[in-house]
């Protein structure tokens, strides 16, 4: 019987591959079959990622996404995608009355303007082949509010809005389009001595504990796979119960 997860013949750029939920990511595709194109900033990592995967044939890019040249270069080096799961991304607790010009644009340039204009680049050069799946990943705070957490809120709540737009638009050519938003997930990105408190203290408003990138990335394998050919448009929510409450 065929597997409707399989992702085997399936090309997939995954960005943010250096690290936490891209790595693990790239490594679920892997062993589903999927050949894996990982860009991240950091070589030397990404090259931890690419020793990671299951079977050959997959590619490193390095690539600067917030830097014009590097976006085009990366376009230019991958073709035929069945698939792209946009990872790359920053946070960073800021009070409201320390919002600053520098922040926003940060933000906006890493978490929203990148993963948007790379989809647009890639559409344009025609390197989404038609029943691709396209997934951003989100966060729970597109939908729930939690100190501090305003500027990282408006770029995860601007790509749930984006995605049903560009979702209709590609609907004519069978590409899906999709976000992921996770609660917190135990990655580097909030392992630190800034967010360990907030860790603490949010725990317990998980009703199964913490998420792992593996909890994340076997749903990035579902969107990306045949299994869920009929979902596009979707904010799908992996929380293990923090907005059950
Ligand atoms: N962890 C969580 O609790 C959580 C919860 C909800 C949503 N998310 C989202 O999930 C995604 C992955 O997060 P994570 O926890 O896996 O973070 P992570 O471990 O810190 O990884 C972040 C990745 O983004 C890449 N990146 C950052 N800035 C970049 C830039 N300017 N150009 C290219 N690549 C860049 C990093 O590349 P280099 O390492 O090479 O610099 C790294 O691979 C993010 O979008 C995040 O907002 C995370």
């Amino acid at each position: 019987m065929d597997n409707p997860f399989s992702l085997s013949g399936k090309a997939i750029l995954v960005t943010g591959a250096s690290s936490g939920i891209g790595r693990q990511t790239c490594i679920s595709i892997s062993k589903m079959g999927g050949r894996v194109i990982a860009t991240g900033r950091n070589e030397e990592r990404l090259n931890g990622t690419l020793s990671m995967l299951a079977g050959n044939d997959h590619k490193l890019v390095r690539a600067e996404l917030t830097d014009t040249n590097d976006m085009e270069a990366l376009s230019g080096a991958v073709q035929g995608l069945n698939g792209i799961v946009h990872c790359a991304g920053i946070g960073k607790y800021i009070p409201s009355k320390f919002y600053k010009k520098e922040d926003l644009r940060r933000f906006n340039e890493i978490n929203y303007e990148a993963p948007i204009l790379l989809t647009s680049i890639l559409l344009r050069k025609k390197k989404i082949i038609d029943n691709s799946s396209i997934i951003f990943i989100s966060s729970i705070m597109s939908e729930t509010g939690i100190t501090g957490g305003g500027l990282y809120a408006g770029t995860k709540g601007a790509l749930v809005a984006i995605t049903r737009v560009i979702a209709l638009e590609l609907a004519a050519k069978k590409i899906r389009v999709n976000c992921i938003s996770p609660a917190l997930v135990k990655t580097p990105l909030i392992d630190h001595d800034e967010f360990r408190k907030e860790m603490e203290t949010n725990l317990e408003k998980h009703p199964l504990g913490l998420g792992y990138p593996v909890d994340i990335a076997n749903c990035c394998v579902f969107m990306l796979s045949d299994a869920s050919k009929w979902i596009t448009g979707t904010n799908l929510i992996i929380d293990g119960g923090y907005s059950a409450q």
